[in-house]
Order: C-alpha cells, then structure tokens, then sequence
C-alpha cells in the first residue's frame, strides 16, 4: 500500500496502525494501563531519561493515544500531535507552556469563554497582560502587538459571529518578530482548514466536536513542530496530568474513521438550511463564512476548504418572550451547548441576557446559532418552518 501521509483516506484508515501486533484485529486496542514494566535497570533508566522517548507510565505515553497523535498530526500537516482530556486542556497548556510573568499576549475577541477566563482571571494573577482586539481588521490586529508579545491567540471562524482572521498575513509578521501563534480551529476540523500551511505554530481543535462526532466524550488536541510538542509535553502536559485516558483515545479514533463523511453530509445539510433561512421572512440575515453575504467571503473562500455544521442568524423578534418561544418549540433541534455531533442544536444569545436588559434594537440580542447535526435536511426544515410559525 502506498504511504502516502497527506493523503485522508491513508490517514484515516492505516496511518499508525500496526495490526500484527495485536492479532490482526482491524479495530486497535486499548491499552488500559496505567504502567509499563521493564526487564533490566538499564532499560528503566533510558525510559526515565527521555519520557516522550518510549512507555513509561500512563500519565505520559500510551499507544491508544498514539496512534491517534499520528493521525491528527498528519491531517493537520503537523510534525506532531498531542491528546488532552479535552479542549480546555488544550489550550491551557499551549499558553502556559509560551509565556511567563511580565509578557504580553495578542488575543483576538471573543475567543471562547474558558479561553478569555484562563486571559483574564488565571494569567492576570501572574503579571501576563492580555489584549483583546478586532481580526477581522488585519491591520488594526498588528498594530496591537507590543514589545513583549510573547504570543498570539486567534480563533477562526469564532463560534458565534462566525468571524474570520488572516492567517497568513498574521503568521508572517509573527514570524517576523518571534511571536508564537496559536488557533483554536475547532470550527473548521484540519479537513476544511490547515492553519499550518499559513505559518501558524500551535493548531488546537477540541475533539470533543466533530473528532468524536458523537457527543459521547470529550477531547482536545495540539499540533504543531516536534520542539513544540516535546517542550509542551515535558512541562504542562506530564505536569497537569490532562491528558487523554485511553478508552476516550479509542473513542476519537473511532470517530475519525468517519469524519469526511460526516462533514460532506453536514455541508449539504447546512446549503440546504441557509437557502431556507435567507426565504424566511423572520430572518433578518445570516452569519456564515462561505455565503457570498458574508463580509469577508473571498478571505473565507482563500484559506477554508469548506465550512459547514454552525449557522447564525438575526431573527426579527421584538421580545425576548418571543425569541424564547421560538426556541422552545424547536423539537428537532435540541437545546444545548456545544456541537459537533450527530444531534442538531440551537442556543439563543439572550440566554445570557437578563429579561429587563433586553433589547430588541441590539442584533446581538436578536442572535441564534443553530448547529446541524447528521438528521435529513428536510426533517429540520420542517421543524424550523413549524417554530418560526409563532413569529
Ligand atoms: C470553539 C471552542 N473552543 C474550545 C472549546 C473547549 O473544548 P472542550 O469543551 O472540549 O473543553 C469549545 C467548547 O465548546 C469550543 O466551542
């Protein structure tokens, strides 16, 4: 078979996967151990020298996990990958590992709300600054980094705004100045957005979306250079011990085997939803990366390869009352957070909003994002046709 490493479907289905060693079985093992054991002091010493180098302990290496590091690696078009216990662990050391007291970090806004805590309430505490500005104004962006910005945090598309950031414009002046980057491409997944081929250092997705795909675990990945990895590995990782527990490495393997199919049917799914919510006349308009309305539509088209799954739209509701009742009569869509798995969802953005600050000439308190699991396009067509009736 030929090895070809870029290649998804090799990726997917063979990278990694060494099945003579557990008895040809086509499903790989999980390695539910917490230790590994050794026959000489001369091999336990080498274990303890380099504990990236081979099997020591759990908290460490384990080979589930591993061969799920390779994949993601690879579809990423990384060096390396590593597995946390979920997307939060992510993020929380990629940061911790790039900064220390006295440094400076360029945040885009609105990154995801366990992200601005670990910003605002934990790094504050130890003398590391945070500036949150615009992405979607390239320029304005840049013109925030500060001497020491140590680090640069983007998030494209964000999930609520949908909102986009240039990737390869940011990544070479960081690059320039010896500034690290790092994005949250949970939205896209690696098949429709390579961060990497644009010059950014450190690509996180939480698994926990569409990796599992089935909202039956959590998980939460970096990839990057190997001296990134190691450097993560050797500190944060090992340190705060949030990495992935095996069955949960099976569990997003398992997932992966049908990734691409589940994003081309979610594609389809989301054309056929945002041609109905633009007919619809309670729909103010729609937020959504690849539609031509979109304000940066062609940076969109440049670096994505597709988008799908979160839409968000302004709905024409002169009440909280009655944006409410528009979600409570949605059967098909589940109310929740989160996304990314098989079961559609929707969540207002006045769920947050006391009803006495309501306001119904603010957008964004009109804002509903919806997200599009794997049910028939027309049975959640249906559904939305049915609640939009009460308008
Ligand atoms: C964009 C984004 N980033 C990060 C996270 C955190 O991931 P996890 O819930 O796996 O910790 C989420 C979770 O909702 C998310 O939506």
């Amino acid at each position: 078979m030929p090895e070809h490493h870029h290649d998804i479907s090799y990726i997917l289905n063979h990278l990694g996967e060494d099945h003579a060693s557990y008895f040809n079985a086509v499903a790989p093992p999980i390695i539910q151990t917490s230790n590994f054991c050794f026959d000489t002091v001369a091999e336990m010493r080498t274990a303890l020298q380099d504990e990236m180098g081979g099997y020591l302990y759990s908290r460490g290496l384990n080979p589930t996990v591993d061969i799920l590091r390779k994949k993601l690696a690879a579809l990423d078009g990384a060096e390396d990958a590593l597995v946390f216990n979920n997307g939060a662990a992510a993020v929380f050391s990629g940061i911790m590992a790039n900064v220390k007291s006295g440094d400076h970090i360029l945040s885009v806004h609105h990154p995801y709300t366990w992200t601005s805590h670990l910003f605002d309430k934990i790094l504050s505490r130890f003398g590391i600054t945070v500036t949150y500005a615009d992405g979607t104004d390239t320029e304005g962006f840049i013109s925030q980094i500060k001497e020491n910005t140590r680090l640069i945090y983007l998030e494209s598309p964000n999930s609520w705004w949908l909102d986009i950031q240039d990737l390869e414009a940011i990544g070479k002046v960081a690059r320039q100045k010896g500034i690290v980057t790092m994005i949250d491409n949970t939205f896209c997944s690696p098949l429709y957005q390579r961060p990497i081929d644009y010059g950014i250092d450190i690509v996180m997705q939480t698994a926990t979306k569409y990796i599992s795909g089935h909202s039956d675990t959590l998980g939460g990945v970096l990839t990057g250079s190997h001296a990134m990895m190691r450097k993560i590995f050797l500190s944060e990782y090992l340190c705060a011990g949030n990495g992935i527990q095996p069955f949960n490495a099976w569990l997003l393997l398992r997932g992966l085997r049908t990734l691409p199919s589940r994003l081309e049917r979610i594609t389809r799914t989301t054309q056929a939803v945002l041609a109905y919510l633009k007919s619809e006349p309670a729909v103010e308009s729609i937020l959504f990366p690849l539609d031509p309305s979109f304000p940066q539509y062609q940076l969109a088209q440049k670096q994505m390869k597709g988008a799908c799954g979160l839409i968000s739209f302004y709905i024409k509701a002169a009440s909280a009352e009655k944006i409410e009742g528009f979600c409570n009569e949605l059967k098909a869509f589940r109310m929740a957070v989160s996304w990314g798995g098989h079961e559609s969802l929707v969540i207002p953005k006045c769920v947050s909003i006391p009803h006495n600050e309501f306001n119904p000439n603010d957008p964004n308190h009109r804002l509903i994002r919806l997200y599009l699991g794997l049910e028939d396009a027309e049975f959640l067509i249906a559904d939305l046709s049915n609640a939009f009736k009460g308008i």
